[in-house]
């Protein structure tokens, strides 16, 4: 099997990603550097960035999480912390979280062992919509929305043009629905930071046509057939 379909099948990158990554030197094939076409086999020792590649299972699986806040989103934690994998069946191959929610943040995080489809949700040229509610402190009105709306600057860029709505305000908080195709760090809290807005509550509740409805805190279902199939064609 050629190197870079090699890569994306064991969820390191899409095969183009991977081509990139052979091009700069990064992948060793038997301890040397890897060229790229290269074919690969099953007795073959693969080095990316010098650490032993672990093959995943072959067969693609794909999960949906309703991720409970206070519980970090990472594959393994040094610390011995609880991870989101800990919540996950048990019997599950050795899958990975498609982009990450923060520690504090609850609601859909989907996994799989299918690097292609991972890359293509979180690359934002994809421009997948993620729905969040978000619970701020204090009254606002939605003229208070329109920055949000426009774009604010987070680390010297703007973020896009994206949808937001009050779903319910009063004294004490407001309730908003924010969609952005964008993923960066810490956007939603950071983009509400930079209008003076602290976040009170996150939850990630839509990814596409996507949600967790269904699914209590913490709990995990594999997708179906017509979800994988609807996220392929996204
Ligand atoms: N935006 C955030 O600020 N945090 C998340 O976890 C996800 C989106």
């Amino acid at each position: 099997m050629r190197i870079n379909k090699f890569l994306a099948e064991n969820g390191i990158a899409s095969r183009r990603h991977a081509d990139g990554m052979v091009s700069a030197g990064r992948v060793k094939i038997n301890g040397r550097v890897a060229v790229l076409g290269e074919d690969v086999g099953e007795e073959d020792e693969i080095l990316v960035d010098d650490k032993p590649l672990v093959r995943a299972e072959k067969k693609p699986e794909y999960y949906i999480m309703n991720k409970p806040k206070g519980i970090i989103c990472t594959v393994s934690d040094d610390r011995g912390r609880k991870t989101v994998m800990d919540l996950l069946p048990e019997g599950a191959g050795r899958v990975f979280p498609v982009g990450r929610l923060d520690y504090a943040t609850e609601g859909l995080l989907l996994f799989t062992n299918d690097g292609e489809l991972a890359y293509r949700l979180t690359n934002p040229k994809s421009e997948i919509p993620k729905t969040y509610l978000v619970r701020l402190e204090g009254t606002m009105t939605e003229k208070d929305l329109n920055p949000i709306r426009s774009g604010v600057e987070l680390d010297g860029v703007m973020t896009k043009k994206c949808r937001a709505h009050i779903v319910e305000t009063n004294k004490l908080y407001t309730k908003v629905h924010i969609t952005i195709t964008e993923g960066k760090n810490r956007q939603v809290r950071r983009m509400f930071e930079a209008i003076g807005k602290n976040v009170e509550f996150l939850k990630r509740i839509r990814l596409g046509d996507l949600t967790v409805s269904g699914l209590d805190r913490g709990e995990v279902r594999p997708l179906t057939e017509e979800e994988v199939a609807y996220l392929k064609n996204l």
